[in-house]
């Protein structure tokens, strides 16, 4: 996947957990234009080995001088969020993918809800500058746990003004989702990233209520879990490599220079899958792309985010 060298030019802190990085071109040219909802894939060196982590972009669409992307700590992560915390400085050089759109808004739609769970706002964040800059009609729901992690609440209150409401669920506000879903005008598209939890909730209760399918969009990466330790053998390239518990197939693959594809790296494109030949076990789906009838068959593997517990597991690349 083609990249660019940016350098850190500012690091805020948003929240106790939650920094803003703000990126611009290492050689000083203008960045790629990207569009609202569009995300970038940092590399980072951690002990040797290298993590990529997809960040979405929260700066305004038409800015091509800087990117900015919200990062929170996430003490039980792989280690990818605390090193963007605690070793990356202002000045440093990193790589990142050019960006790419998995959460685009609809253009056709007659009215945008976007619904935000904690660090899941940072998406709706660009998205918004595009909603303003087109005149589109929008509303914006956005939880989170108590004041102290209300991330760039203000700006939010510069960019949306009224039509933002905010859900303090350390003071029992929570979003209604029948009623956020009630009454809406035909034609209304509904963006969700959030927890999981948040994130299903809301589709179920859009299939209550007769919701198209279509008009509901989710951005949900997940993390990679770790696991136990496999072996993979490559049919067509002839390789054979080991997956260490603490890294994705994915990762595993990239190690050993495998020019393996890949979008997102949560589990959410598709970009990443790879025919299964055979597994001596069972593959473990963590994804949200295949169905799980494509899951019950085995035939497909998403590499960024599942694995598998077995021995053995061949797969066609
Ligand atoms: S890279 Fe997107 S699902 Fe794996």
């Amino acid at each position: 996947m083609s990249t660019l060298q940016v350098k850190v030019s500012d690091i805020a802190s948003v929240t106790e957990t939650v920094k803003q990085f703000t990126l611009v071109a290492a050689n000083d040219e203008p960045l790629p234009p990207f569009s609202g909802g569009s995300h970038i894939v940092v590399a980072m060196n951690i002990n040797g080995r290298t993590h990529r982590n997809a960040y979405s972009l929260m700066s305004s669409t038409g800015n091509t001088e800087s990117y900015q992307i919200g990062v929170r700590k996430q003490d039980q992560s792989r280690g990818g969020s605390v090193y963007m915390h605690e070793q990356v400085k202002v000045g440093d050089v990193l790589e990142v993918t050019y960006p790419v759109n998995l959460f685009a808004i609809n253009k056709m739609a007659r009215k945008h809800v976007l619904v935000a769970g904690g660090i899941g706002i940072t998406p709706f964040l660009s998205q918004i500058s595009d909603l303003n800059r087109l005149g589109y009609d929008y509303e914006l729901h956005y939880a989170y746990r108590s004041e102290e992690h209300a991330a760039f609440k203000d700006y939010i209150e510069d960019l949306c003004g009224d039509k933002a409401t905010f859900y303090i669920e350390s003071e029992g506000a929570r979003i209604d989702m029948t009623e956020l879903l009630s009454q809406k005008p035909l034609g209304t598209h509904v963006y969700i990233c959030g927890p999981e939890p948040m994130v299903n909730a809301l589709h179920l209760t859009a299939d209550s209520l007769g919701w198209p399918s279509n008009h509901i969009h989710s951005e949900q990466f997940s993390a990679p879990p770790m696991g136990d330790p496999f072996s993979v053998s490559l049919s067509e390239s002839g390789i054979t490599l080991e997956v260490p518990g603490e890294l994705s197939l994915l990762e595993a693959l990239e190690a050993a220079g495998v020019d393996a594809p890949f979008l997102c790296r949560g589990g959410a494109c598709g970009r990443c899958e790879i025919e299964v030949e055979a597994c001596d076990g069972v593959l473990q789906h963590y994804d949200h792309y295949l169905s799980d009838a494509e899951k019950m068959a085995g035939n497909k593997v998403m590499t960024c985010v599942s694995r598998a517990k077995c021995n053995q597991l061949v797969l066609k690349l």
